[in-house]
């Protein structure tokens, strides 16, 4: 870092300029006073609309962060593409898309609904991930009970964070298992459509698929990952080679097609990169060769997605050249 420092070869050498916009453009998203905090699920109800924080970490491990960055929140559907990378890297996307698809599904995150092959669209759905969840529980390391394959996922998924230490939400994971009606509607579903490798115990798949999203960490955590992904999976903190290049592809051509609930086409239309948001107003946003951006707020738009998040990238795309087309 210092050699490249001192030859000013950083991916944006002019780092200080570049903080300017992202202050500028973090200002103009705080008025924003649109959207509101996702209530399914009790305990998310009670997040802090005014919390709002940006984070970036580019793949030179160039930092800046501003706002509420260090507040924890509940990685929810933020944890699919994690999922999913981890089973492309264990499994290899052969077995993996044996089981899901690659394809948009049109329709809610939630939506009780299979493709013509009777898989799940894509890993970014609910079933999906649902889906990658039982691979990873069922194929993967199968001796491991659940307690020893949660602390391996969070080990996983603090690897690509630059080994820093994420955290589990208890009252969300309690929360979250007792408004599952759907959640548990689509994994008998897939059941009833052998959708699972075998000796997949539903319980245990659905329990970890809630674990996964009750994890927590903050914006400055989740850029981390962000800049791994943009480095082709080398962490840019830690230069660990956490993801193999062609499963960093896979993870990020599903965020971009995928990655946005039901308005992943218009955002890859307008933003043109590959993000994934959550419920909890998280989303995880890449340009790949440059840097990882979190950015975090709970108000969220009717589609699931949040409003100051949204807001911010399409600022970010108006003022810098990083629409991939
Ligand atoms: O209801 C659920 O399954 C959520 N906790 C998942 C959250 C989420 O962010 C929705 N995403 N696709």
């Amino acid at each position: 870092l210092i050699t490249r420092a001192f030859r000013s070869q950083f991916v944006i050498p002019d780092f200080q300029d570049f903080i300017k916009d992202i202050e500028e453009m973090y200002w103009t998203a705080k008025s924003i006073t649109d959207g509101k905090v996702a209530s399914y699920i009790p305990q998310l109800a009670r997040a802090n609309s005014d919390n709002w924080g940006v984070s970036v970490c580019t793949i030179d491990g160039q930092r800046f962060s501003i706002g509420d960055v260090n507040v924890p929140f509940t990685l929810q559907s933020c944890s699919k593409p994690l999922t999913y990378a981890m089973a492309l890297e264990t499994l290899g996307p052969d077995v993996v898309h044996q089981y899901v698809g690659t394809e948009p599904s049109g329709r809610n995150f939630n939506e009780l609904v299979l493709d013509h092959n009777m898989k799940p669209h894509n890993p970014m759905i609910n079933a999906g991930a649902i889906l990658v969840c039982s691979l990873l529980k069922s194929l993967d390391k199968p001796e491991m009970t659940l307690a020893e394959k949660f602390d391996y996922v969070m080990s996983f998924f603090s690897r690509l964070a630059g080994n820093e230490v994420l955290g589990f939400n208890n009252a969300v994971f309690l929360s979250e298992r007792e408004a599952a009606d759907r959640n548990y509607a689509l994994g008998f579903y897939m059941r009833e459509h052998k959708c699972y490798p075998d000796k997949t115990n539903l319980r245990e798949c659905m329990d970890f698929y809630f674990q996964c999203c009750s994890m927590e960490a903050n914006c400055d955590i989740m850029t981390i990952m962000a800049a791994t992904l943009a480095n082709g999976g080398i962490c840019p903190i830690t230069d660990e080679k956490v993801l193999r290049p062609d499963s960093v592809r896979n993870v990020l051509s599903l965020m971009h097609s995928c990655g946005m609930y039901d308005y992943s086409g218009q955002f890859a239309f307008k933003v043109g990169l590959p993000a994934k948001s959550g419920v909890s107003g998280a989303m995880l946003i890449v340009v790949p060769n440059v840097m990882g951006i979190c950015t975090w707020s709970p108000p969220l738009d009717p589609l699931g997605n949040s409003c100051r998040g949204l807001q911010f990238c399409e600022e970010l795309i108006k003022r810098f050249n990083f629409h991939k087309y």
